[in-house]
């Protein structure tokens, strides 16, 4: 008799005999004994068959196996030191479910492109595995932070009739007679959640039709996004430090063996602590200059500037008080120097760049009405925000994660594309 069970668990089978559905990763022969590297999504292990000791029907079935095919592979557990997992089966029995051939995935290295287009088989890689665990456990760590700090989950709507960070990369849609929009953000919703339930969080997909190239830049992302009343810009900026060490740590404390797996840098993740440096937008202009980099007053940063200022930290480092120009029109202003919003960019360290955008929001109607104008958003569609500062308005403050950007970071990774099961990138709708 065995017991089914999953690789991640053989630990509590030592000495027994189970049977695991799984598929082969890999295989070699030395003549007498055959060794399968077997996979079923939650570990591997090394299965080990004795010529001498099977049936003709077991060695050749063994033998028929390859690279993808599955099985449920029947043995006994041992320890095993050696090996990366600690344990090897010695295989007593399998049952061929289906024979692979031509898998296109072979070990030898392939493009980009190549694997791209594979990305539905790409997945099952050691490596792509290991980043959608961490993904899961950024996620799971995100809503512990929320959940356990007063924060309310709340779904803004994804089919909007207004855009929420800019009118340029809005994805156009029919809503039957009327024109639909896919969200950039539910910032503006969360607003409205924050002046009914205090604290709320979001967590759902966004859209951009961005032209941009990069490898930060998905089409389609997930962003977590906390809006919180009675709170104003400086202490939001406590609660993302806080928030992104807590993630940091979580990752670190549960996902060891997923780290090592995508070759992290487990040292770099180890600093990420609260409470984090914070320099403002006229500090970093200077500092940018003293590089060597010609960028005016009032320009907005791009990815070399983020670079070359977050090269001064461990850490991920706060650009405040940017100039309103170049920000959205929703930032409260500086009471101290209107032409400056109280806002903050986190820009995570190696080259990452920004990771959260968030500000202390509008909550003069006055103010707000002028923003609109200035612009040229129709006050009509957005008749529902201006009610927010109608009824009640507090000071209240919310940011954005975007949820690759931050698996990159911490997995290390050189682009957002292997952050998500099926990345949505610029001309890439396919698989
Ligand atoms: O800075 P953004 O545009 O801010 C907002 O959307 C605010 N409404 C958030 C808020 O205050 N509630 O976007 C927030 C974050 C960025 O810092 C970045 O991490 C990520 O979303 N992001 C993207 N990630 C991948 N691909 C893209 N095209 C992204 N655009 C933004
Ligand atoms: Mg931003």
């Amino acid at each position: 008799m065995s017991t089914k069970s999953v690789i991640r668990d053989v630990n509590q089978h030592v000495g027994e005999t189970v049977t695991i559905g799984s598929w082969i990763n890999n295989k070699r022969s030395s003549g007498k004994i055959q060794f399968l590297q077997l996979r079923d999504g939650t570990g591997y292990i090394q299965g080990v068959i004795v010529k001498s000791e099977v049936s003709e029907q077991v060695w050749d079935d063994a033998k028929s196996l390859t690279q993808e095919s599955s099985l449920y592979v029947t043995g006994v557990i041992r320890e095993e030191p050696r090996s990366a997992s600690g344990y090897e089966m010695t295989v007593t029995g399998i049952e061929v479910i289906h024979i692979t051939e031509n898998y296109p995935i072979t070990p030898k290295e392939h493009g980009v492109d190549f694997l791209m287009d594979h990305r539905h088989l790409w997945l099952r890689s050691n490596k792509q595995r290991a980043i959608l665990v961490i993904r899961a456990e950024i996620i799971r760590s995100v809503r512990q932070f929320f959940d356990t700090n007063g924060f309310t989950l709340v779904d803004p709507p994804i089919l909007t009739p207004t855009s929420a960070e800019g009118t340029t990369n809005l994805f156009h849609t029919k809503y039957f007679d009327e024109d639909a929009y896919l969200t950039q953000s539910g910032q503006l919703y969360m607003e409205a959640a924050a002046m009914a339930l205090g604290k709320v969080y979001s967590f759902g997909p966004t859209f951009r039709a961005e032209k941009s190239k990069t490898r930060r830049h998905l089409i389609e992302f997930w962003m977590i996004e906390p809006e919180m009343a009675f709170t104003d810009h400086e202490e939001s900026l406590r609660v993302q430090e806080n928030f992104i060490s807590h993630v940091v740590q979580s990752v670190l404390k549960n996902c060891r063996t997923e780290l090592e797996t995508v070759g992290r840098d487990i040292s770099k993740l180890e600093q990420i602590q609260a409470p984090f440096p914070r320099i403002t937008y006229d500090d970093a202009i200077e500092f940018l200059h003293e590089k060597g980099f010609d960028i005016p007053w009032g320009d907005d940063f791009g990815a070399p500037h983020e670079t070359a200022i977050a090269e001064s930290y461990d850490k991920p480092v706060f650009i405040t008080h940017y100039p309103a120009g170049i920000k959205a029109f929703y930032m409260k202003p500086d009471p101290n120097r209107p032409e400056v919003v109280l806002c903050a960019d986190m820009i995570a360290p190696e080259g990452y760049g920004e990771i959260i955008g968030g500000s202390q929001r509008i909550d003069d109607q006055a103010l707000l009405e002028e923003r609109f104008k200035e612009h040229g958003l129709s006050l009509d569609t957005y008749q529902w925000y201006m009610d927010l500062r109608q009824y009640g308005s507090v000071p209240h403050s919310g940011f954005g994660l975007g949820l690759e950007r931050t698996v990159a970071w911490i997995c290390g990774l050189d682009h957002v594309r292997e952050t998500i099961a099926f990345p949505r990138t610029l001309y890439r709708l396919y698989p």
